[in-house]
């Protein structure tokens, strides 16, 4: 593939200059400190904290203060909040604000389509009311000195797609970066995500147009660079057990290859996840929550399920630290056994 250089470059966000436009998307469940900081390792330029309840800084919840944590080593973080009403949206901006070390940005969450969220008026609901996406995010941005931005879909349903309309209301009232998901609420995460409508943005967009829907390779993160235009892309699902898409995608972006990386690493990445987890939530809860993101990092390889089937019962790093190095050195999976050793 020819070199795609000038695919990848810094982006002004409302004045904070992030030297690259790979990001990881907000995944609630999945985006903490731990995951942070290994995507920024491997080259994520900005990475959002999962969404965290406007009203959760209100009441200053304990579960929001861990979910604030820094990641090790990760420079640019954006936090990411959702809410239905402007008056807990500047509360919370302000609170933001005055975090230390201070957060890149702040996120308004007008994409989540669970029913318990959009109930209460937030996230995707918000794509009903593009006034309201507007009163949200002035109200944000005089609430606070750090660039706001915008998460969105494409629509509530096929019949009401409106993303241009909503991306309007928020740079109105002084949003700095819109973010299209391009699924409608209706969609879910099913479906095949309609990239000529961030195309159709970009087009139409006063600020950085970020990229979100179906980027599961690094390929897939260069096609839709090169297709739609957009300043930028966010890695969803396709980072998940797969921090390696970040590393993979700025050299597809600069050389025009990608060495890929071996199952080895995959396995010895998730060992390194379960440590700074641990460090950050303690060993019960790190070891509980890792079962889902080891189920991802195994996912494909060989004898993976008998490997998941293993991690259930995993609740120390020593189960983790046997039940991988089994998994490894099984002959029937791993013909070498000693490529762990030499991956670390
Ligand atoms: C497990 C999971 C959690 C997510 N959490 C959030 C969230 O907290 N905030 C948000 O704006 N989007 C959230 N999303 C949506 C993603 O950020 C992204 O826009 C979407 O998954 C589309 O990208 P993909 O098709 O490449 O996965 C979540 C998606 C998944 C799968």
């Amino acid at each position: 593939m020819r070199c795609m250089d000038s695919l990848f470059h810094a982006v002004n966000i409302g004045g904070a200059l992030i030297d690259g436009n790979l990001f990881l998307a907000p995944l609630a469940g999945y985006s903490d400190a731990a995951f942070r900081s290994l995507c920024a390792d491997y080259g994520s330029c900005l990475s959002y904290s999962e969404m965290l309840s406007a009203e959760g800084f209100i009441r200053n919840n304990s579960k929001t203060a861990l979910l604030l944590e820094r990641g090790e080593g990760e420079r640019f973080f954006g936090v990411q909040i959702f809410s239905g009403s402007p008056y807990s949206a500047a509360k919370a901006a302000k609170t933001i604000c005055a975090l230390l070390p201070r957060p890149t940005l702040i996120d308004l969450n007008c994409g989540c389509p669970v029913p318990k969220v959009v109930k209460t008026g937030a996230g995707s609901a918000l794509l009903r009311s593009a006034r309201l996406v507007y009163d949200m995010i002035k109200a944000m941005k005089d609430a606070s000195d750090l660039p706001v931005t915008v998460k969105i879909r494409s629509g509530w349903d096929a019949s009401s797609i409106n993303y241009r309309e909503t991306a309007d209301a928020a740079c109105q009232a002084g949003a700095a970066l819109v973010c299209l998901h391009a699924r409608t609420r209706s969609q879910l995460y099913t479906g095949q995500a309609d990239w000529r409508h961030i195309a159709d943005l970009k087009k139409n967009c006063p600020v950085p147009v970020f990229g979100s829907g179906d980027i599961f390779t690094a390929q897939d993160a260069a096609a839709m660079l090169t297709q739609t235009g957009c300043d930028g892309v966010m890695f969803a699902r396709g980072a998940i057990g797969n921090p390696f898409i970040f590393r993979e995608t700025r050299e597809l972006l600069e050389t025009g290859g990608v060495s890929p990386h071996s199952a080895e690493e995959r396995i010895a990445l998730g060992m390194r996840h379960l440590r700074l987890s641990i460090r950050v939530k303690g060993e019960p809860l790190a070891c509980r929550e890792m079962r889902k993101h080891f189920t991802a990092y195994t996912k494909g390889l060989p004898g993976s399920a008998r490997f998941r089937a293993a991690i259930v019962r995993a609740s120390t790093e020593d189960d983790y630290t046997r039940i991988t190095e089994e998994y490894l050195t099984a002959p029937q999976i791993f013909p070498s056994p000693q490529r762990l050793h030499e991956s670390k």
